[in-house]
């Protein structure tokens, strides 16, 4: 004999049939949703629009997503009913109803509100920048600073406004260039060969840091000595010049006689 619960039994799960069959027709039009969201990027490209703006992708991944979250849990509900009704047919209602942790419902519903601070933030108020528009911000700021630095390098300075810079690192830089450049004409040391010696007081065209600074940017081409402004920034020819006045009162071995006038510096025996 058919035990009267067994009969019960049955006919639920036929209504539970019936009832999901009630379900998935909303979940039939979320399908056709699902597909006019997919649908949408390759219809706005047909339609001439090379660039699909952000928004409208950013819109239609949330309605794929949701969309999709929706599909889950329709399937997840239909497949706890068939657990319900066919594996655990004789389980007691009791025994199912096993309520999930509080740790992972806190965590589950976290998720939920971080996920609404994170898109009010970033996309509905927008007060921080996304990735790509920190990117371009700190590329303009590169830019900027670039400009800032060139300017500083190249505009600030020129004959009539060089000055002396003792700082080890562009003395070092000067000396550089000095032993590449201008050794083969003024010796490494400075006591001169082709060129005249840079050691002495004494200056063909003047020995204030304006004056040499002045020599190397337009040369003297007639003797040799070219305008080395083609090859050096302002910023070199000033490291150079100060390296040439610290070489003054060296008196290395082998240096060239005296050429020029002496050069008394301004404001000496004071
Ligand atoms: C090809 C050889 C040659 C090279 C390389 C050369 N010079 Fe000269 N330089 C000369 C000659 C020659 C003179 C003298 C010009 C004159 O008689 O008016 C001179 C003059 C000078 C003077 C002026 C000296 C004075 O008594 O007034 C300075 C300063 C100077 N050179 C610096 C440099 C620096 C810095 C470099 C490297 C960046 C350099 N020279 C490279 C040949 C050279």
């Amino acid at each position: 004999m058919i035990p009267l619960r067994k009969i019960l039994m049955i006919l639920k799960s036929i209504d539970t049939m019936i009832a999901l069959k009630q379900i998935f027709k909303p979940g039939r039009i979320i399908t056709a949703l699902m597909f006019t969201f997919l649908s949408l990027p390759a219809w706005a490209q047909s339609n001439g629009a090379a660039v699909m703006s952000e928004e409208v992708v950013f819109y239609t991944m949330v309605g794929v997503v949701f969309a999709v979250a929706i599909l889950v849990l329709l399937v997840a509900i239909y497949v706890l009913q068939l657990l319900k009704v066919f594996v655990a047919k004789d389980a007691t209602e009791e025994e199912l109803a096993n309520h999930l942790p509080p740790w992972w419902k806190g965590i589950f519903y976290l998720t939920i509100v971080y996920g609404i601070i994170y898109i009010l933030i970033f996309h509905v108020f927008k007060t921080a920048p996304l990735q790509e528009e920190k990117y371009e911000i700190a590329m303009v700021e590169a830019e900027e600073d670039a400009i800032a630095r060139q300017s500083t390098q190249t505009d600030t300075f020129d004959e009539t406004t060089v000055t002396f810079t003792d700082a080890p690192s562009d003395l070092g830089a000067g000396k550089k260039i000095f032993e590449m450049q201008c050794a083969p004409c003024h010796k490494a040391d400075g006591g001169g060969s082709v060129g005249p010696n840079l050691t002495d007081d004494y200056w063909i065209h003047g020995g204030s840091m304006k004056d040499i600074y002045y020599i190397i940017k337009v040369g003297v081409p007639s003797k040799g000595m070219i305008a080395w402004e083609q090859l050096l920034s302002p910023e070199r020819m000033r490291n150079v010049s100060s390296y040439i006045m610290t070489l003054v009162g060296t008196n290395p071995p082998g240096a060239k006689a005296a050429q020029g006038d002496l050069y008394e510096p301004e404001g000496a025996g004071q």
